[in-house]
């Protein structure tokens, strides 16, 4: 099979993936018959379900009517409408589209330093988070955690800050503290409440809080990036939803289109706008791609910000909410030594093991859960589900029967 596939190791006796030929709601079909369960919702993009009626149908309609247009020189009304309805629910008037979630993050840190550099005034760090991930690009990489993933290119990625993660109060208090006279700080950049790929990591809204404002004081800028956490996934539309402190900058993709169709954004105030507001050519953003707006992609997102206008929606994220809730709850009563974490539709089990990300239960629980039909793809020692909202409770349920008689098998329990 010709095909490379992403972060997989390819040698000689190394497993084929599965075949699949159709997705139905949480459901992957395949080729010789089996049928698996999609406890990732297709590396976090699923929302509504996989092949929802409503958006392959706003798809096939676009597809019909206009496909594509250069997106420098022309609009549509689909990005248009996209665009105003994301001004609506996240108070932020610009929208600049792009094609995914490491672009949504390279556009926004280039418009943060280039917005410093406009006003004469260039500041040249940026902070992260630690455990951070935020794309494989350059860019993205670089405010990334440095880790297996990045250390083939060490030697490329620009010198990034690390505010320590916000569960150790007080080294988050200090770093805060050592940066609140800073002036060549030009942003921070972080995942709201959840680092997903660190292995689903919760953190609160007081400490999103805490970094932002203090940030801000600099005169920095804030950058969520909600490319993960957007559209329901901590439980609200956006995770910064329960933040008090709101992103001057916002990254967006992943379920953007209801997980159909690739496209990222990048949102901004009308104050980073306003450095780039000038007929001066050296004050133009210069970014762009090829399918930047896609018109197919926008039908697909505008019909996913139509579903997140349906009670049912809501009440969907509500109940399953409140399943992953009891869940860990009881994992947590049943099993207090092995930790468990809930926020909104993800629960994530860590595993004992030293080995982190390239813990051996990685691929063990994921063969084992495959065998009964469920798909997971633990972050190492982290086994974690993330469902569809067309996903029952009976299937939440299952997954962690999956994990405790994994646990069970191997003596872990
Ligand atoms: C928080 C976050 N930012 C950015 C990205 C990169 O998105 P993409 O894979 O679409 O480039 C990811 C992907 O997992 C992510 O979780």
């Amino acid at each position: 099979m010709p095909i490379w596939r992403p972060y997989t190791p390819h040698y000689e006796g190394a497993p084929l993936p599965p075949n699949i030929v159709r997705a139905q709601g949480s459901y992957l079909y395949a080729a010789d018959g089996r049928v698996f369960w999609d406890g990732v919702s297709a590396w976090w993009v699923t929302i509504h379900g996989h092949s929802h009626p409503y958006i392959a149908e706003a798809i096939a309609h676009q597809a019909r009517i206009l496909d594509q247009v250069l997106f420098a020189d022309f609009t549509h009304p689909k990005a248009e409408a996209v665009a105003e309805e994301l001004n609506r629910l996240t108070g932020l008037p610009w929208v600049f589209f792009s094609d995914d979630g490491s672009t949504a993050v390279e556009v926004a840190l280039k418009v943060a330093l280039q917005y410093f550099r406009n006003q004469g005034q260039p500041r040249h760090r940026i902070l992260a988070l630690e455990g951070a991930y935020h794309g494989d690009t350059f860019g993205a990489m670089s405010v990334s955690a440095r880790t297996t993933f990045t250390e083939a290119f060490s030697d490329y990625l620009f010198e990034v800050e690390w505010l320590p993660f916000p569960t150790d109060e007080d080294a988050l208090e200090a770093a805060l503290h050592s940066i609140s006279s800073r002036q060549d700080i030009a942003a921070f950049i972080g995942e709201p409440l959840l680092q997903g790929t660190a292995g689903m990591r919760v953190y609160s809204s007081r400490h999103w809080d805490a970094i932002a404002r203090t940030v801000r004081a600099t005169g920095a800028l804030v950058i969520a990036d909600e490319v993960f956490t957007g559209f329901g996934r901590t439980g609200t539309l956006f995770a910064t939803d329960q933040c008090q402190e709101k992103p001057d900058i916002l990254c967006l993709s992943k379920g953007l289109t209801g997980g159909f169709l690739p496209m990222g954004l990048t949102l901004t105030s009308e104050k980073v706008f306003s450095a780039f507001y000038s007929a001066q050519r050296e004050k133009v953003l210069y970014h762009g791609h090829s399918y930047t707006g896609n018109a197919i992609a926008s039908a697909a997102a505008l019909a996913n910000l139509e579903l997140w206008r349906l009670d049912e929606t809501w009440q969907q994220l509500r109940r399953l909410t409140h399943v992953q809730m009891e869940l860990a709850q009881q994992w947590q009563v049943q099993y207090p030594h092995i930790p468990v974490r809930q926020i909104g539709l993800v629960l994530a089990i860590e595993l004992p093991d030293e080995e982190g990300y390239f813990s051996a239960h990685r691929t063990a629980l994921k063969a084992y859960a495959m065998e009964r039909g469920v798909f997971l793809r633990p972050l190492g020692n982290v086994a974690y589900s993330l469902p569809a909202l067309s996903s029952q409770p009976s299937e939440l349920r299952r997954v962690v029967e999956i994990i405790e008689s994994y646990l069970a098998k191997v003596g872990l329990k």
